[in-house]
């Protein structure tokens, strides 16, 4: 899949004025017809509302946060969410500013009329450094007295991978949150970053875990209904190499999400990772040689058989059991089938320091001096790190 600018603009870059287009240049409108004909078509919700007419023989997909009532056409509430879709076919962003803004870094071709006009506008398209492409004249033309040239720029090396940065963490350390307040304070930073959430109970893998494996009582009822506890008898005992498949199924399954974010250089940040599996099976076996084994099982199922990447880092939120027990009496949610076990929890949290210390996680304390840090402050610590990692 390429990603495939396209746009009219003038000798400032011009786009546009009172969200419509400023040139009336007929051949230029075929042009982009041609070019978008029975393709894949990315646009702003500005610039669809400013479509006299829908696209015809085009497959429509509008960036908004609003709810289009037109079941042909497709909406995401973001580019990350399009690009975790893994969309084979190419993909022709057709603006307007905000939305070039949004694709101009990762973008692999251009297709740029230049006008050799000026005029008033109140959009315009992004400065982009022309060294980066190989640039191709397509035809010069003059229209209504106006000149303008077809070019197109095909980028010159492939895009940096982007970085992937792991967050596990015991019970109550607050990773979501975290992993939530991260993304929000990177992208303001005009870092482009995503984020995967394991299990990821949206998608069939996850739910077969949430469902049937931890009784989440909310999955339980979205899918069968009546269900509710573990289908497994042996609910947090199972056997670990059953489980460890059902874990690894899930990352292996949603695989392609993450390499389609990595490959198009965004960074991904895991909201638990291989490590939880390590931690959670290798935490229920008391005997140290039999854990250290379970852990290099779970190493070869998960990142050799199955080639899932490595992380770039792997945070640990570190949140000792006797704290957690007092954040947990204010949840809110039912507690699953491993919440609720004092000696599976406690196991864990040992199997993770000691997977912290073996391979060198960079340990965030979720508490100083058995005082709860506040979720900003412990934030703070996790931003930079990670911002440095980064920007390298
Ligand atoms: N010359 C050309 O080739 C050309 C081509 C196209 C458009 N234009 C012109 O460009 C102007 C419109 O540009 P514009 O910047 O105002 O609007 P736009 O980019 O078309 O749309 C902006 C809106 O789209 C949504 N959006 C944009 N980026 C998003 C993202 N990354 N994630 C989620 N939602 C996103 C937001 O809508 P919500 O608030 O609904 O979330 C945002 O308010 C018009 O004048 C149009 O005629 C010119």
């Amino acid at each position: 899949m390429k990603i495939i600018l396209i746009a009219a603009i003038g000798k400032n870059n011009e786009l546009g004025k009172n969200n419509d287009l400023i040139w009336n240049l007929p051949n230029d409108l075929k042009f982009f017809r041609q070019n978008t004909l029975n393709k894949t078509v990315v646009m702003g919700y500005n610039t669809y509302k400013s479509l006299p007419n829908k696209l015809k023989n085009r497959k429509m997909i509008v960036l908004t946060n609003r709810k289009i009532d037109d079941e042909e056409i497709i909406t995401y509430k973001n580019e990350y969410e399009l690009l975790k879709n893994e969309y084979k076919e190419d993909l022709y962003i057709i603006g307007g500013e905000q939305v070039y803004k949004t694709f101009i870094d990762i973008a692999d071709e251009l297709y740029i009329t230049k006008i050799d006009a000026t005029t008033k506008a109140d959009t315009y398209f992004p400065k982009f450094n022309e060294t980066n492409y190989n640039k191709q004249i397509i035809d010069n033309n003059i229209e209504n007295e106006i000149s303008y040239t077809h070019i197109k720029y095909i980028r010159k090396n492939k895009l940096e991978k982007g970085k992937l940065i792991s967050i596990e963490g015991t019970d109550c350390s607050g990773k979501a949150t975290q992993t939530s307040l991260l993304l929000e304070r990177l992208r303001k930073d005009n870092i482009k970053v995503s984020s995967i959430s394991f299990p990821m109970y949206d998608s069939p893998t996850g739910a077969i875990i949430g469902a049937c494996l931890l009784g989440k009582s909310y999955l339980c009822n979205e899918y069968f209904k009546d269900g509710i506890g573990s289908w497994f008898e042996e609910g947090a005992n199972i056997d670990p190499l059953v489980a460890i498949d059902l874990y690894a199924a899930d990352r292996r399954y949603n695989l392609p999400k993450i390499n389609a974010l990595l490959n198009r250089g965004i960074n991904v940040i895991l909201d638990r990772y291989v490590t939880s599996n390590m931690a959670h099976r290798g935490g229920m076996i008391l005997d140290k040689k039999q854990r250290l084994e379970m852990y290099e099982i779970i190493k070869q199922k998960e990142y050799v058989l199955n080639k899932l990447p490595y992380p770039d880092a792997t945070y640990l939120l570190y949140m000792p059991y006797e704290q957690a027990c007092i954040l947990k009496k204010n949840r809110q949610e039912i507690p699953d089938v491993v919440e609720n076990d004092e000696v599976y929890l406690k196991n864990g949290e040992k199997a993770y320091l000691e997977l912290a210390n073996l391979y060198n996680y960079d340990i965030i304390n979720c508490t100083n001096k058995e005082e709860i840090r506040k979720v900003e402050d412990i934030n703070e610590e996790l931003y930079h790190k990670v911002k440095k990692l980064i920007r390298g």
